[in-house]
């Protein structure tokens, strides 16, 4: 077990085209956190593990693991273990074989590695298939094995590269699951990729989401924190579009009415919102953009339906415990979730409800506004 901390770490790939990968990481990330990097495919999340790793070289900045400086540390002296999305097993070797081939390297005596073998495949319930070949395992199965040659190793640091994405979506749940209850049994620093957000909200302790590097922007960190305070409090309008699934939807207007509780927008569909954030640091007629997620709105009437929002139906989806309402509003793609068998034609014009609680609001740079009250529906 190990912290990792990373001080302004950057990566360019080639030096010559000055264009950055990573730029300006910071993380510290304590002894036995489970830490997700996610963000959308190419912005450098497996850069930064590979970083980690020793795989990728670091441009400038400083790693550390376990208090020592890490950068010019080749990877096997790095005591950390990776697990990579596809995940190659020796296909004539059995399980046990496959466990113990890297101890064997290492040269541990034989009772070490049987109870390091015999401990891991306890934990991943692999200990009947011992004598299998790969070939007759499952995906899961032979995704669990490449864990449990990672655990015998006894990192201090557990790295994983998207291992689930290779899996049906059944499996990924499952295999989800699991991973959850060996970071509980092994108590380690693991970081672990990936595009997926509900994989990252149910993993972490805490996310990193990282973004595509504008060639501007002074970072492409846009925030490290704990699952629900990203859902809650998104410091900008790329998090808070990225964490939530439906995705958030997201209308232009202009401020009308500043306040330190609740502010007033009027959006250019014509609909005037006040929304519980505090634009005391801006000022009447900015522009801003407005946020609500679709499980937040409701229907007119509800006792929260406190402002409106118009838009025409354009596809409605009946999911048997939900229905999801795909809108126009004013040339924006509108997503409103609805009761099951909520009445909507495509065609039709629709109201539905706004919270003022539920409002997120960003100013032209997308930078979030505090939002001064936290909503429950119920
Ligand atoms: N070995 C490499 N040489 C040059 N560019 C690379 C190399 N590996 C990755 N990249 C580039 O770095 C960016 C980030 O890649 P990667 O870390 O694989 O992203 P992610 O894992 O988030 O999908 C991409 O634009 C990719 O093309
Ligand atoms: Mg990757």
């Amino acid at each position: 077990m190990a912290e990792v901390i990373l001080n302004n770490v950057r990566k360019n790939y080639d030096p010559a085209i000055h264009q950055d990968t990573l730029r300006d990481i910071n993380l510290n990330i304590a002894n036995g956190e489970f830490i997700v990097f996610v963000g959308p495919s190419g912005c450098g999340k497996s850069t930064l593990l590979r970083m980690i790793a020793g795989l990728e070289d670091i441009t400038s900045g400083e790693l550390k693991i376990g208090g020592n400086y890490m950068n010019d540390v080749p990877p096997v002296d790095r005591n950390v273990g990776m697990v990579f999305q596809s995940y190659a097993l020796y296909p004539h070797m059995d399980l046990r074989e496959n466990m113990n081939f890297g101890l064997k390297l290492k040269k541990l005596d034989k009772k070490t590695i049987d109870e390091r073998v015999d401990h891991a495949s306890d934990i991943l319930g692999l200990t009947p298939l011992l004598d299998r070949k790969p070939k007759e395992l499952s995906g899961g199965q032979r995704q669990r094995v490449a864990i449990g040659r990672c655990i015998v190793q006894q990192p201090s640091v557990f790295l994983f590269d998207e291992p689930l994405s290779n899996l049906d979506a059944a499996l990924r749940v499952k295999m989800r699951i699991e991973i959850a209850k060996l970071h509980k049994e092994l108590n380690s620093t693991i970081i672990y990729v990936t595009h997926d957000q509900v994989e990252a909200m149910t993993l972490a302790d805490k996310i990193v989401v990282l973004s595509p590097l504008n060639p501007d922007a002074p970072t492409n960190l846009e925030q490290f924190g704990e699952p629900l305070e990203l859902y809650h409090n998104p410091a900008n309008k790329f998090v808070a579009g990225f964490i939530g699934s439906p995705k958030m939807n997201f209308l232009a207007g202009e401020l009308v009415e500043k306040g330190d509780k609740t502010s007033r927008i009027r959006l250019y569909t014509g609909d005037e919102i006040v929304a519980a954030v505090d634009t005391s640091s801006a000022q009447v007629g900015d522009k801003v953009e407005l946020g609500c997620r679709p499980e937040h709105l409701v229907e007119v009437g509800h006792a929260h339906a406190d402002c409106q929002i118009t838009g025409t139906v354009q596809v409605t989806e009946h999911l048997g415990s939900e229905s999801y309402v795909y809108m126009d509003v004013d040339g924006n793609d509108f997503t409103f979730k609805a009761r099951p068998e909520f009445p909507a034609e495509a065609g039709q014009e629709l109201k539905v409800g706004l919270p003022t609680d539920a409002c997120y609001l960003f100013d032209k740079d997308g930078v979030a506004f505090p939002r001064t009250a936290k909503y429950n529906k119920d």
